[in-house]
């Protein structure tokens, strides 16, 4: 072993220890490595703290979240009921719904009979869409009528309120005598015309 370069001549328990010198090349990257540091540390962790990983990660969030919510509060609100209503295309489904799940209280041509008529002008909870979709979704258990939420989808009640708004003014063979308060043509209650 004594023909090894840079022996220490440390000898201990017969074993030599030997000096192992790092390269000069990887000497001199660590040293510019040290002298980098002590302007690096200052400028990011000091002058410039936001460019941290952790302030960035939060900076970065920050603004996806306000671009989501900038978005959404542009995003156009989709079709009002009254535009699918007038769009149709509901008709035959909802008619078909109605003669299954209504008609047994309302009847078949909306005339009514356990539940109120819906040919006449007259609510009792209010005929616009939003009327209808409500009383249909909850239903007015304590008089009789189901809630339909869980058994419908949304769509389906939503046709089915067009329906019930498309059957007033019709002609049902037997008509129920009107319950509730006159409404006009959007299905508000109006007051009524004294005589
Ligand atoms: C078991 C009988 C029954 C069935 C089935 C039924 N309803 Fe009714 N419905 C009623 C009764 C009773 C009322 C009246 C509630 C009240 O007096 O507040 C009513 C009220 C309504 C009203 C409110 C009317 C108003 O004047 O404000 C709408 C709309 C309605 N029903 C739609 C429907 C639709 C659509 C269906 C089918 C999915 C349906 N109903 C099925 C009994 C029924």
């Amino acid at each position: 072993m004594s023909d090894q370069l840079n022996e220490t001549k440390h000898t201990f328990d017969g074993i030599e220890e030997h000096d192992n010198p790092l390269p000069g090349w990887w000497l001199g990257i660590f040293y510019v490595t040290i002298a980098l540091a002590v302007f690096y540390v200052p400028y990011y962790h000091f002058m410039h703290p936001e460019k941290l990983p952790a302030a960035a990660w939060e900076a970065e969030n920050k603004a996806i979240a306000e671009k989501r919510q900038a978005e959404a509060e542009m995003a156009p609100a989709g079709p009002s009921l009254a535009e699918k209503y007038e769009a149709g295309g509901w008709q035959e489904s909802a008619k078909a719904d109605f003669i299954t799940f209504c008609s047994p209280c309302h009847a078949a041509d909306g005339g009514g009979g356990i539940g109120p008529n819906f040919t006449d002008d007259y609510y009792i909870h209010g005929g616009t869409f939003e009327n209808l979709v409500n009383v249909i979704n909850e239903g007015v258990p304590e008089k009789g009528m189901i809630s339909w939420k869980t058994s419908l989808k949304p769509t389906q009640i939503e046709n089915l309120a067009f329906y019930v708004h498309s059957l007033r003014g019709t002609t049902p063979a037997t008509a129920k005598e009107p319950q509730g308060q006159k409404v006009n043509q959007n299905g508000e209650f109006i007051a009524e015309e004294t005589p």
